[in-house]
């Protein structure tokens, strides 16, 4: 048997423009997924025979694996909310990837399950997916995708995708968040509603095809995430809080948002440094870079959502047993 464990993730800024080759920062958070995997008569997940509809990264990733190998059981558990805009798929795509590898002892590392669990988001969300998710929850700890990556990021690898829209490549880099004494936290509160990330993103693709105007949004989220960049990387943490708020104006601009999302928000304003949808929309989760993590929890929790408080500095994939 082995065992992986990937973290989720919260996008601070860039969501949705990062499809398109603008700037997108995420950092690895608490909570994850972890799936071991063993020999087994035939390919099975929590002792049911895997269904390629059910499980279509599951599909993806074990269609890279060496030939002739499996069949394998897997068994996961997660302590993300799902479908909630926390990368639980790609957090399953990369455990699943390093679980399957260690157990037919091929030997395998976080850049090779980024991108490997990052085909599998793409090909369950119909050829559109950014590799943010996948690669914050291998790398761990602040990551950025972009077209080009701004100069304090450290280049790890690059990444490309054939889309409908024609071939998207991005850079992946990490940042080394400054050490600081007294870091603010991270609340992220869940509507209950799942949100389906290929859903939003067509929706998005639909938008600025039919009015070229929304683009400007897009190109908006790119200007403030570079914004954004900057004061994490310096953790000027109030500025990093006003990028989150201004990133959350153009996704509401997009109709990413939702009248719970929005109350959420608001209702957490008053004890956050910032506060935005983080992930696809439509549902899903918001987030608030607080100081008062309590406080901002009881008040998700007050409005009927679910919270979960992570700190910052988390580290990446890794393989158990
Ligand atoms: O998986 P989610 O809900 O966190 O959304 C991912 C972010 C998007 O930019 C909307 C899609 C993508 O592939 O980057």
């Amino acid at each position: 048997m082995a065992e992986a464990r990937a973290p989720g993730k919260a996008i601070l800024f860039g969501e949705h423009a990062v499809v398109y080759g603008h700037p997108a920062v995420a950092v690895a958070i608490e909570a994850g997924v972890n799936v071991a995997v063993s020999n087994n008569k035939e390919w099975a997940v929590e002792g049911r025979p895997l269904d390629s509809v059910r499980h279509p990264h599951l599909k993806s990733i074990i269609s890279r694996m060496r030939r002739g190998s499996g069949p394998f059981s897997f068994q996961i558990s997660s302590t993300l909310f799902s479908a909630a805009g926390q990368g639980s798929s790609a957090a399953l795509s990369v455990a699943a990837h390093l679980a399957l590898r260690s157990h037919i002892g091929e030997s395998s590392n976080l850049i090779d399950a980024a991108r490997s669990a990052h085909l599998a988001e793409a090909y369950a969300q119909s050829g559109r997916a950014s590799p943010t998710d996948t690669a914050t929850s291998a790398l761990g700890g602040c990551v950025v995708v972009s077209s080009s990556l701004p100069p304090m990021a450290k280049h790890v690898f690059g990444s490309e995708l054939e889309t409908s829209e024609g071939l998207r490549t991005w850079d992946v880099g990490t940042i080394e968040l400054p050490i600081d004494s007294d870091p603010p936290y991270l609340v992220l509160g869940f509507t209950g509603n799942p949100s389906k990330t290929g859903k939003m993103v067509a929706m998005v693709a639909d938008l600025i095809s039919s009015n070229s105007e929304r683009k400007s949004d897009l190109d908006s989220i790119g200007e403030i995430t570079a914004v954004g960049l900057v004061a994490l990387a310096s953790a000027e943490w109030e500025a990093v809080g006003m990028a989150m708020d201004a990133c959350h104006d153009r996704l509401e601009a997009l109709n990413l948002s939702t009248p719970f999302l929005e109350k959420l928000i608001s209702s957490v304003r008053p004890y956050s440094l910032g506060s935005k949808l983080t992930g696809a929309g439509g549902g899903g989760c918001m987030m608030a870079l607080t100081r008062d993590p309590e406080r901002v929890a009881q008040m998700i929790e007050l409005h009927g959502a679910r919270a979960m408080i992570s700190s910052f500095y988390n580290e990446g994939a890794q393989v158990l047993i």
